[in-house]
C-alpha cells in the first residue's frame, strides 16, 4: 500500500511471521548459550565515535564510511554501535574487570551504513558472544562448538567453518613486510582505495571487494606462513580440539575479517547457497591486545556475532510456513447469545490459565460456518464448539481441526478428567487407552497438555454456569 512516510532506505520493519523466526533464533540462542555457560550483557547502542575508530581500526571501511554519526550537544561525536565486541570489551574494563574471566552473549541492532542488499542492511541484528580472559586454544574450539550446536539444532548443516590464524605482535611484523613487498610490485593493478590501504593498513587489501584486488588477494602470502612458535602452538590446539570434538573446518589461508582488533585465531561460518554474496552467517575470532589498547589491564579474548537477518533466511527454507505462524490452540465458535456470553467469559479463564485463546469478541451475530472459517484462517488447532445443546446437556464439543475429528465428552467424563493430574493422565493414556477418549484424542492428549488444561477449565465453566 502506498504510505505516506516511507522506512528510511536500508532499515527494516520485521513483520509476523518474520518476527517468529527472530523470537526462535533468540530462544534457541539463550538455551544454547546458558548450556556452555555464557551469561547475558545488556549495551547500549550508542557509544563515543573514538571507542569504535580505535578498536575496529580508524583505516577499515566500518569506521573510514558506514558509521552512523550523532553529534552530541557538547560537540562530541556519537555513534550507533556498527558492532558489539567495542561496547563489550569498554563494559568490561568500566565493571567486570578483576571479576575473573567472563563468558557473555549479547543480541541486538547494529548499525552500518552499507550498500543495502538481500542479506545486509543499515540496521540489523546481532547474536554475539565474548569470552574475555581466556587464552588457550580450549576457549576457541569451546565457541566454535557452540555455535555449530546451535545451527545443528536448527538442522543447518550444510554450513562451512573457515580457519584461520593472524598471528600476534611478534609475528605480524614479518608477515606485514612480505605483503607489503608482494602488494607493492603489483600497485599499478589495485583499486584506487587499496592503493590507500596499501599506504595506511595493507591487510585491508586482503578484504577488498574489487574483482581485481580479490584475484591478486589470492596470491598473496598468508599469515599463517609467519607464526611464531607460540602461534603455530595455539592454532594446533585449536585444531585438535575441533578434531576431537569431530567438528570439520576448511583453513583459509586468506581469510583476514574486516575489523583490526584481531590476533591469532579468526573464523567464518558461511552458508553455502540461500544467501547470495553475503554468504557468511556468523563470524569472529581472538583479540588478545584489545582490553589493554582500550586501557583494560592485559586480557586475552575470543569472541563471535552472527547475522540474525541472514540465519533467518535460512531458517525460512527450512521450516514449514505453518509451523512458523503457529496460531491460537483453541478458537471458541459459539452459537447463539447464551453460548455468546458463556464462550465470552471462557476465552479470559482459558488465557488465564495460559491456553492461546481467541474467538469472534465483538461478532455475536456471526454464523457458525464463518466462524470456522476464521478458526482455519488463524492457524487455530482446535475449535470448541459451544452451543445450547452443549449448554443443557452440559458436554464438550471440540473439532481438532488438522484431522477434521471431533470429541464430545459429557460431564461425567469431563469431572473424571479433571480430576486427575497431567502426570498421571499421561500414564492412564500410554496404558491400556482411555476408555471415552478416541486414538486422535489420545495422541492429542498425550502430546499436547494445553487440550488437558482446556477440559479443565471448561469443566470448571459448564459446572458454574449460570442456567
Ligand atoms: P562482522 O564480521 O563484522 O564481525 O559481523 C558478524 C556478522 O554480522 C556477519 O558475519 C554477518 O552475518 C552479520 N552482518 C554484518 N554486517 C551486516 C549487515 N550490514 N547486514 C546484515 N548482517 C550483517 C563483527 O561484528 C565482530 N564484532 C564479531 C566478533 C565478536 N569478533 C569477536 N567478537
Amino acid at each position: 500500500m502506498n504510505s505516506k512516510y516511507q522506512i528510511v532506505k536500508g532499515f527494516r520493519d520485521i513483520l509476523p511471521p518474520e518476527s517468529s523466526l527472530f523470537q526462535m533464533a533468540e530462544k534457541e540462542a539463550r538455551k544454547v548459550f546458558a548450556c556452555f555457560g555464557f551469561r547475558e550483557i545488556m549495551l547500549p547502542v550508542v557509544e563515543y565515535l573514538e571507542l569504535f575508530a580505535r578498536s575496529i581500526g580508524d583505516t577499515t571501511d566500518i569506521v573510514e564510511k558506514e558509521m552512523f554519526v550523532i553529534p552530541d550537544k557538547k560537540g562530541r561525536s556519537l555513534a550507533l554501535r556498527p558492532e558489539a565486541t567495542a561496547g563489550a570489551v569498554r563494559a568490561y574494563i568500566e565493571g567486570l574487570a578483576g571479576k575473573g574471566p567472563q563468558k557473555l552473549y549479547y543480541f541486538g541492532p547494529m548499525f552500518r551504513y552499507e550498500r543495502p542488499q538481500k542479506g545486509r542492511y543499515r540496521q540489523f541484528w546481532q547474536l554475539g558472544a565474548e569470552a574475555i580472559g581466556f587464552p588457550g586454544p580450549g576457549a576457541d574450539a569451546e565457541l566454535v562448538a557452540m555455535l555449530n550446536q546451535y545451527f545443528l539444532n536448527f538442522g543447518l548443516d550444510g554450513i562451512e567453518l573457515k580457519l584461520n590464524s593472524l598471528g600476534c605482535k611478534n609475528c605480524r611484523p614479518a608477515y606485514h613486510e612480505a605483503l607489503v613487498k608482494y602488494l607493492e610490485s603489483r600497485r599499478e593493478t589495485l583499486c584506487e582505495d587499496c592503493k590507500r590501504r596499501l599506504d595506511r593498513n595493507p591487510l585491508r587489501v586482503l578484504d577488498c571487494k574489487n574483482p581485481t584486488c580479490i584475484e591478486l588477494a589470492k596470491a598473496a602470502p598468508s599469515p599463517i606462513d609467519f607464526l611464531c612458535a607460540d602461534c603455530a602452538a595455539h592454532f594446533h590446539g585449536l585444531k585438535k580440539a575441533l578434531d576431537t570434538l569431530s567438528i570439520p573446518y576448511h583453513l583459509d589461508p586468506h581469510l583476514v575479517r574486516g575489523l583490526d582488533y584481531y590476533t591469532r585465531t579468526v573464523f567464518e561460518f558461511q552458508a553455502p547457497t540461500g544467501l547470495g554474496s553475503q554468504n557468511a552467517i556468523a563470524a569472529g575470532g581472538r583479540y588478545d591486545d584489545l582490553v589493554e589498547e582500550l586501557g583494560g589491564p592485559a586480557t586475552p579474548a575470543i569472541g563471535f556475532a552472527m547475522g540474525v537477518e541472514r540465519l533467518v533466511i535460512l531458517l525460512e527454507q527450512k521450516i514449514e510456513a505453518k509451523k512458523i505462524s503457529a496460531g491460537p490452540e483453541l478458537f471458541l465458535v459459539f452459537a447463539g447469545e447464551r453460548a455468546f456470553h458463556f464462550a465470552f467469559k471462557l476465552l479470559f479463564a482459558l488465557r488465564k490459565s495460559g491456553v492461546a485463546a481467541e474467538m469472534a469478541i465483538d461478532e455475536p451475530d456471526k454464523s457458525l460456518r464463518g466462524q470456522l472459517k476464521l478458526a482455519d484462517k488463524a492457524g487455530a488447532k482446535m475449535a470448541m464448539i459451544i452451543g445450547d445443546d452443549e449448554l443443557t446437556t452440559r458436554s464438550m464439543n471440540i473439532k481438532l481441526l488438522e484431522t477434521g475429528s471431533e470429541l464430545k465428552l459429557p460431564l461425567e467424563s469431563l469431572r473424571e478428567m479433571a480430576n486427575i493430574d497431567w502426570e498421571e493422565m499421561k500414564q492412564h493414556l500410554s496404558s491400556a487407552g482411555f476408555a471415552f477418549v478416541s486414538r486422535d484424542y489420545e495422541k492429542a492428549l498425550v502430546e499436547n497438555q494445553s487440550l488437558f488444561t482446556i477440559m479443565k477449565v471448561y469443566f470448571d465453566a459448564v459446572k458454574n454456569q449460570e442456567v
